[in-house]
């Protein structure tokens, strides 16, 4: 059982050692969604222990999967979407809104009948944003306030849809391509801002007959075939150990076998733009995702504007990138961040309570988040509220690094959601005891 409270007592210094990391949450859901939906057998490498993947995992098991674990391979044997369970009582997606909005696809085009449900987190989130899309393709779900509990109904076959997209989120349109995919005819969905793009890679992997032109998407149902996949490692979980080895002195790491898909990289170089001494090599392709090693040495950061285009990508990055702020030369601002209102935890709410508590000055602002920067080291107690929420208990050991006091992360245990064993990587870098 992991403790619930973490308590710090400060940095080491000249960590020199290379990582390899549990595999990526997005592309570990979707090995196993998108993945299992062909008729046949496969093999998953690298299929994290974390929490979120666990949900998924039983979730897809319910649905009709024949799982068999071997360390951190699935022997997965699926009877093909046609196949799937007709009804299912209840699918219990936990912390994972990327679960909750990737399964709500499936279950509305297979006709499939249940209750989705999740979390007190995740039963907080809003799920109106793929009700909304699915409700006009034909599906037929109840909620008394659009958000989980989900009802799915049989419905008469979705029909394909063109959808633009009213908010920026890799989530939705998954749901709409996957539902798409299921349907009768095309289904083309218009991006406002490009989000992640795993789904897309996905799809095409197994055969799916999915066009990308810049923001436009179409898709349609076609013979797909069951893939091997390898679930590279997870880089928003690179993203605590990076941060922590630039913020620490005399650091140099690498992070090997990591995904660099060119839409989540985004905050490497962002971090370059603070000054940081990062840098990539993509080495390989697999099922579509670039994987490579990523280098990084401790270094001195300054404060940027982050803006535009890049905020999807950077979204999960966020909370690490406004403790690094705290420590940059200057004032950081991050534009237009309001969709981290409805993560696992109101993340801008989060991000300015816990800088306060450490004396640092933030505020939001128009849609806008500012750190002021400057700050150097602290030397005294310093407590850190998580809000169950996993990116900010890991974006908050940042301040433990530049803190020779006590620092307490309270309501640690949630790291578990996308990054099992955490700890065996964090104390490297920190005195943890
Ligand atoms: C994810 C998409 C993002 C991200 C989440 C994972 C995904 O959410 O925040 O952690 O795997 O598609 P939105 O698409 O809702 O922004």
């Amino acid at each position: 059982m992991i403790e619930d409270i973490l308590t710090i007592y400060g940095a080491k210094e000249g960590i020199c050692n290379t990582y390899t990391l549990p595999g990526d949450k997005s592309i570990a859901h979707r090995a196993l969604i998108i993945g299992g939906l062909p008729t046949g057998e496969y093999k998953v490498f690298n299929y994290p222990d974390s929490k979120d993947c666990a949900a998924t995992l039983k979730v897809m098991i319910n649905l009709g999967l024949e799982v068999n674990k071997v360390g951190q391979t699935l022997f997965v044997k699926s009877p093909g979407y046609a196949k799937f369970n007709n009804y299912v009582e209840e699918l219990d997606c936990q912390n994972s809104g990327t679960a909750a909005r990737l399964i709500s696809g499936t279950l509305a085009a297979l006709s499939i009948e249940g209750k989705l449900i999740g979390d007190s987190s995740l039963s907080k989130r809003p799920m109106g944003r793929v009700v909304t899309p699915l409700r006009e393709m034909g599906a037929n779900i109840s909620s008394s306030k659009e958000g989980l509990p989900l009802i799915f109904s049989k419905n008469e076959g979705l029909m394909g849809i063109e959808y633009h997209m009213p908010v920026a989120s890799a989530q939705v349109k998954s749901c709409v391509l996957i539902a798409g995919f299921l349907s009768k005819n095309t289904t083309t969905v218009w991006e406002k801002l490009f989000t992640r793009d795993h789904s897309e890679r996905m799809l095409k992997y197994i055969g799916a007959d999915i066009e990308v032109y810049g923001n436009k998407i179409s898709i349609k149902n076609s013979k797909i075939e069951a893939k091997d996949i390898y679930v590279p490692g997870d880089i928003s979980s690179a993203a605590f150990l990076i941060s922590l080895a630039l913020l620490g002195e005399n650091n140099f790491i690498k992070i090997e076998k990591v995904s660099l898909n060119e839409r989540r990289r985004k905050y490497l170089d962002i971090l370059k733009e603070m000054g940081a001494d990062a840098n990539y090599t993509i080495e390989h392709i697999v099922n579509n995702e670039e994987i490579g090693t990523i280098e990084i040495k401790s270094s001195k950061l300054k404060g940027v504007i982050i803006e535009g285009e890049v905020v999807p990508y950077i979204i999960d990055e966020i909370p690490m990138l406004s403790v690094l702020a705290a420590f940059s030369e200057g004032k950081t601002i991050i534009k237009s961040v309001e969709e981290l209102k409805y993560k696992e935890s109101n993340r801008i709410e989060a991000i300015i309570n816990n800088l306060y508590k450490c004396g640092v000055n933030s505020y939001f602002s128009s849609g806008d988040l500012i750190i002021e920067g400057g700050h150097n080291y602290f030397n005294e107690e310093i407590s850190i509220e998580s809000f169950d929420d996993h990116r900010i208990a890991m974006s908050f050991l940042g301040i433990a690094m530049r803190n020779s006091g006590k620092t307490i992360i309270n309501g640690w245990s949630c790291s578990e959601i996308s990054f099992p064993n955490a700890i065996n990587y964090f104390k490297d870098f920190l005195r943890i005891i």
